[in-house]
């Protein structure tokens, strides 16, 4: 059959394209079946060491999003040499199956901050968002000087957590959904997930890990702070095999 005859036959060419195209369909969808997951596990010593955010984290996020970062940066480290030198290890899927609605990002005007926590001090990013070109001189990131000036707002955090919790994060109320998360990611973790305490729990931790430089003042820019710190860091890839998660791909 000549090609030309194909081209000409729009039934033809209807048919033979929705057959081309399901053969690339069925590629896709069938191994589907055959795995478990297509989500790493991550366990260190039985525990998951990927877990669900802190009520102030949580607060940073929301505020992340409120002021639509997500519009500059992604968040997602794609399989490739380059993106492995500049921003480490690649994204894996478990490391965003708490994040609601995920913040992969569609556009890097800036860099992926996928793995930023840990990179800078909090003061750094205090004065990085308060004013970037103040320490990165040829930045066209936006001023943030609000997030200092605003009073953190957290007394909806319970119910922050709730509307998390029906998609299903694991945040508990009962005593036998906090035994589960003892069990699953250890003491110290499961009590920060704890919906009933909350509040109580993000006070403490604003205290303790002071990251607006302020003491006195719980402002946006605690949260947001908080939520950039712990971006990338809770797999700990010193502690997996190279090509651990290759199997995931
Ligand atoms: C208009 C685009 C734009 C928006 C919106 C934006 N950024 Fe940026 N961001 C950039 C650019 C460009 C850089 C690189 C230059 C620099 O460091 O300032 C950057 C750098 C950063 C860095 C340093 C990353 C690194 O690895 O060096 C952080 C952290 C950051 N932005 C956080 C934020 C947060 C948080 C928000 C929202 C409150 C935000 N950005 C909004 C463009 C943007």
């Amino acid at each position: 059959m000549k090609h030309e005859s194909i081209e000409t036959n729009a039934g033809l060419l209807i048919v033979l394209t929705l057959i081309v195209i399901s053969i690339g369909g069925l590629v896709e969808i069938v191994p589907l079946y055959f795995i478990d997951s297509t989500i790493e596990e991550v366990k260190v010593e039985g525990k998951d060491t990927i877990r669900p955010y802190t009520p102030l984290e949580l607060r940073g996020r929301d505020i992340y999003q409120r002021e639509g970062c997500y519009l500059c940066h992604s968040q997602m480290i794609r399989p490739f040499r380059d993106e492995k030198l500049r921003y480490g290890h690649y994204s894996l899927a478990a490391e965003s199956k708490f994040d609601h609605p995920f913040q992969w990002g569609s556009k890097r005007t800036g860099p992926d901050l996928a793995r930023v926590g840990k990179k800078y001090s909090n003061e750094w990013h205090v004065q990085h968002l308060t004013a970037p070109r103040s320490v990165v001189k040829e930045s066209i990131m936006p001023n943030y000087p609000w997030l200092s000036r605003n009073s953190l707002q957290y007394k909806d955090i319970q119910d922050r957590m709730r509307a998390l919790k029906m998609v299903g994060v694991p945040y508990s109320e009962t005593k036998a959904e906090y035994e589960a998360n003892v069990k699953r990611f250890g003491e110290d973790v499961a009590k920060n997930l704890d919906i009933i305490n909350a509040e109580k729990n993000l006070l403490a931790q604003a205290e303790s890990g002071n990251y607006d430089g302020k003491p006195e003042k719980l402002s946006e820019m605690d949260a947001v702070v908080a939520y950039l710190q712990v971006l990338g860091t809770m797999v700990d890839f010193s502690k997996f095999d190279e090509g651990h998660f290759a199997k995931f791909r």
